[in-house]
């Protein structure tokens, strides 16, 4: 039984990451999509939201669990037994964000990150971006699962009364 993690903010989860835990699944006997903080983003949604919109996502997908990461991705890991971490890749910003997070990760748990290229018809969607065309009134239902543009458009309205 091999088991891949692939971890995220998933601030909110896009068709992207649909695509690149699809592709990791396609490699591991189980993915499980692993809700995690990056300290360096403050994120729009709470985690228990960006887990229950990624767990609609992925209802139904054999093989696929999402959990939070409350910690340490390298903990986490180790917790769940994985082979590997997986992340895709759209381009060389990503590879040059990814390199140390992937060295560091193995230095914790000796864990071997994976990386996977994406969907080029998907390339250009990012969840900051997301956020910015909700923030400013753009579509964003063609980016994202079903009902992710609701959570992220009312995220964003609670955010615009503050
Ligand atoms: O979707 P992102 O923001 O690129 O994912 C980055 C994420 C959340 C996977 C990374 O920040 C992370 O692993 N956070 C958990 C805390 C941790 O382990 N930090 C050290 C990373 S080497």
């Amino acid at each position: 039984m091999t088991i891949a993690v692939c971890p995220g903010s998933f601030d909110p989860i896009t068709l992207g990451h649909v695509d690149v835990v699809r592709r990791a699944r396609s490699m591991f006997d189980e993915v499980v999509v692993g809700v995690a903080t990056n300290s360096s983003k403050s994120a729009l949604l709470g985690v228990e939201a960006r887990v229950a919109l990624a767990r609609a996502a992925f209802e139904g997908i054999d093989g696929v669990r999402v959990e939070p990461v409350d910690g340490l991705l390298a903990e986490f890991v180790r917790a769940v037994r994985a082979n590997a971490v997986v992340k895709g890749l759209r381009g060389g910003a990503d590879f040059d964000a990814e390199l140390p997070m992937a060295l560091m990760n193995r230095h914790l748990a000796g864990v071997e990150t994976v990386f996977v290229v994406g969907d080029p018809a998907l390339a250009h969607i990012a969840s900051s971006l997301v956020k910015d065309v909700a923030r400013y009134g753009g579509a964003i239902d063609d980016l994202v699962p079903p009902g992710v543009g609701d959570a992220v458009r009312a995220a964003v309205g609670r955010e615009d009364r503050t």
